[in-house]
C-alpha cells in the first residue's frame, strides 16, 4: 500500500491541522509514544488509521481531547469516575499518561464514527500533557483518535524518526515533539465500576495509582478479552528475546539494567523511569542491527517495572 511519496517530518502546527480537516491521519507526539492521529468523527479518516497500521478493525482506538471538560461531551462520568479524572488530568505533577474507559454518551454514538469504539459502547478518553500536541488539539475542532504510530504489533515509535522508519510513504506527515517523556504508552483505566480496574499497565505505575485510589485493581493479563488489542503477541521485534537472564548466562547479545556488564542498558543506574523511556529504542535498535537472539537482565516487578516486564514479555513472544 505504500505510496508514492515521502513522509515529512514537520515542525508546523498549521500543516498538521490541515492534513487532519482534510481526513488525513498525521502522527503526532505525546508525552507516552507517538501517536497516528484521525479526526475521530470522520469515518474515511478513521478508517485510513486502521489500513496504514495494518490493525484489525475490532480493536478500539483512544479518542484525545483538550481537557476534562471536552471529554465530558463523549464519555458518561459517574461520580467516582470523575473524581479520577480530575485527579489524573487536571493534576500536572500526578500521575500523567493515563486513559479512562467510560461508557459511550448519546453525542459519542451519534457523532464519532463507530470505527473509533469498534462497535463498543464504551470510549477510551485521554486528555495528555505534551504541549504541542495539547495545541494541535485545541486548533482542530474535533478530538482525535489515535493508536501509536506504528504497524500493528510492532514496537511503540518514542521519536519523529521511529515514525518515519515505519510508515514512510503511508502517512504525509510527523509533527516532530521531540523523543516522547515517558516512553511507554499510557495507563487504560476502566472507571465504569465501583472499582476501577486497571486494564493496561503504562506509564503511571500501580503503585502511584494506589497511592490516590486505594480501591483500584489490576486487571490480571490472563483476562482475555479485557482490552481487546492487547493480544499476547505485541510491541515485538524482530530479534528473539530471553527474559530474565543473568549476566552469568548470557550467551547472546545482552540487554543489561543496573551497574553489570552488556552490549547495551536499559539503565546503568538501576531507574526504572530511564528504563521505560529507553525500551523501545533499545528494541528498535537491535533490529536494526540485525541482532538474532537478545538475553534481558532481570527487572524488578514494582512500579514502571511491571508495565517493562509486560511489554518486554510480549515483545518476547
Ligand atoms: O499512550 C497511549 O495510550 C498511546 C497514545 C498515542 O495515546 N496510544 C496507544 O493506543 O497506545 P493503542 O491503540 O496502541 O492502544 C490502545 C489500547 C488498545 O489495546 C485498545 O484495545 C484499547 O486501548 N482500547 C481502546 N478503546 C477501548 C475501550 N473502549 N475499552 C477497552 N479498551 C480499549
Ligand atoms: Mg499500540
Amino acid at each position: 500500500m505504500k505510496n508514492n511519496f515521502e513522509t515529512l517530518i514537520i515542525n508546523s502546527l498549521d500543516t498538521a491541522a490541515k492534513s487532519l480537516q482534510e481526513g488525513y491521519p498525521v502522527a503526532v507526539p505525546t508525552e507516552t509514544v507517538y501517536g497516528l492521529a484521525a479526526d475521530a468523527t470522520n469515518t474515511q479518516a478513521v478508517q485510513r488509521i486502521y489500513e496504514v497500521k495494518g490493525r484489525p478493525s475490532h480493536n478500539p482506538l483512544i479518542v484525545h481531547v483538550e481537557s476534562l471538560q471536552e471529554a465530558l461531551k463523549w464519555g458518561e462520568f459517574n461520580e467516582a469516575a470523575l473524581l479520577i479524572a480530575e485527579r489524573v488530568w487536571n493534576s500536572p505533577n500526578f500521575c500523567a499518561g493515563v486513559t479512562l474507559v467510560v461508557p459511550l454518551t448519546l453525542e459519542a454514538s451519534q457523532r464519532l464514527s463507530s470505527f473509533v469504539t469498534a462497535g463498543q459502547n464504551s470510549i477510551a478518553l485521554r486528555v495528555p500533557r505534551h504541549q504541542l500536541f495539547k495545541q494541535l488539539l485545541s486548533v482542530v475542532d474535533f478530538p482525535l483518535a489515535a493508536p501509536s504510530a506504528n504497524r500493528s504489533n510492532y514496537v511503540s515509535p518514542t521519536s519523529a524518526e521511529h515514525v518515519k522508519n515505519d510508515l514512510d510513504g503511508l502517512i504525509p506527515y510527523v509533527l516532530d515533539g521531540g523523543q516522547s517523556h515517558f516512553g511507554l504508552e499510557s495507563t487504560i483505566i476502566d472507571v465504569r465500576t465501583e472499582t476501577p480496574i486497571i486494564l493496561r499497565l503504562g506509564s503511571s505505575s500501580y503503585e502511584d495509582l494506589q497511592g490516590m485510589f486505594t480501591n483500584i485493581k489490576l486487571s490480571t493479563s490472563e483476562i482475555s478479552g479485557v482490552v481487546p488489542g492487547l493480544s499476547k503477541k505485541h510491541y515485538s521485534p524482530k530479534a528473539i528475546l530471553n527474559l530474565n537472564v543473568l549476566p552469568q548466562q548470557s550467551k547472546n547479545f545482552y540487554v543489561g539494567f543496573g551497574p553489570v556488564k552488556c552490549d547495551v542498558n536499559l539503565s546503568e543506574r538501576a531507574n526504572l523511569e530511564e528504563a521505560a523511556f529507553n525500551l523501545y529504542h533499545t528494541l528498535r535498535q537491535l533490529d536494526e542491527a540485525n541482532v538474532y537472539e537478545v538475553d534481558v537482565h532481570p527487572i524488578p516487578q514494582i512500579g514502571l517495572g511491571r508495565a517493562i516486564n509486560d511489554r518486554l514479555k510480549r515483545a518476547s513472544v
